[in-house]
């Protein structure tokens, strides 16, 4: 089953709302309304309220960084995915390798955040990878399966299948070392075939498996043309339109 190419912006912390609303709206001029991927952007929570009216009816979909487990309550300076619902976001960036690396967040936290954003009607895009020294332990497959395990446990198979899964290994992000295509596609099958060996196929054969780490107009359609990786999650090459929009034209290439 061709499953549709999956292009997001990882905005990390940059872009306040005037820089912000300036990249949107260049995404607005360039990839509005395109039937052939699915887009989304994560800016930073600050700046989503700039965002979001500019890529209203543009088919461009706008999601938070970061979720609480918690809706609401005394915790202070996080985001709650009912909040981020009311505001029109769409999804939910789920346990980004910086968010476990610099902020704490463990396989359990991941998991009931994937709760969380659900609840609050936000589709999840969990983050998973390994470091540069587990790859060289080669611990690659053991990472990445107990990622995938806690982050899918005790998840039904309907709900299993709107979870967007981000591959990105940990040494590639921000690097400029990007994972050639066989390294990515390699962890890319494993991924699907776990979800093959504890799903229903309809799982494993629906559920987009993204990319991410360097990504960029020059690499993007070599990566995306693997079997297995239906997109990017890309991060310094999506705070500029025309690099973002490149890279989109390589993933439907
Ligand atoms: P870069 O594309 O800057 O390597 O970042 C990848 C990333 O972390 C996206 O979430």
């Amino acid at each position: 089953m061709a499953r549709v190419p999956f292009i997001a912006g990882n905005w990390k912390l940059n872009h306040g709302p005037k820089a912000a609303a300036a990249l949107a709206m260049g995404l607005r001029d360039s990839l509005a309304n395109r039937g052939d991927a699915t887009l989304a952007v994560f800016p930073t929570a600050l700046s989503i309220p700039a965002v979001l009216p500019i890529l209203e009816g543009t088919g461009i979909h706008v999601g938070v960084q970061e979720i609480n487990a918690s809706q609401h309550g005394a915790f202070t300076g996080t985001n709650s995915a009912e909040m981020a619902r009311e505001l029109g976001c769409t999804y939910a960036l789920i346990g980004h390798s910086e968010r476990r690396q610099l902020f704490g967040e463990t396989d359990a936290d991941v998991r009931v955040k994937i709760d969380a954003a659900r609840e609050a009607g936000l589709l999840p895009m969990v983050c998973i990878g390994e470091t540069l020294q587990e790859r060289e332990a080669g611990r690659v497959e053991e990472v990445v399966f107990r990622q995938l395990s806690a982050a899918f446990e005790g998840i039904e198979a309907d709900v299993a299948a709107t979870i967007t899964i981000a591959y990105e290994p940990v040494w590639a992000i921000g690097t400029g070392v990007t994972a050639t295509p066989a390294q990515a596609q390699e962890v890319h099958a494993k991924l699907r075939g776990w979800l093959a060996t504890h799903y229903p196929a309809f799982v494993a054969e629906q559920t987009r498996i993204l990319y991410g780490g360097s990504v960029k107009p020059d690499n993007a359609a070599e990566l995306m043309s693997c079997p297995d990786i239906d997109g990017a999650l890309v991060g310094g090459a999506s705070l500029k339109a025309a690099d973002f929009a490149g890279i989109v034209a390589g993933a439907v290439a």
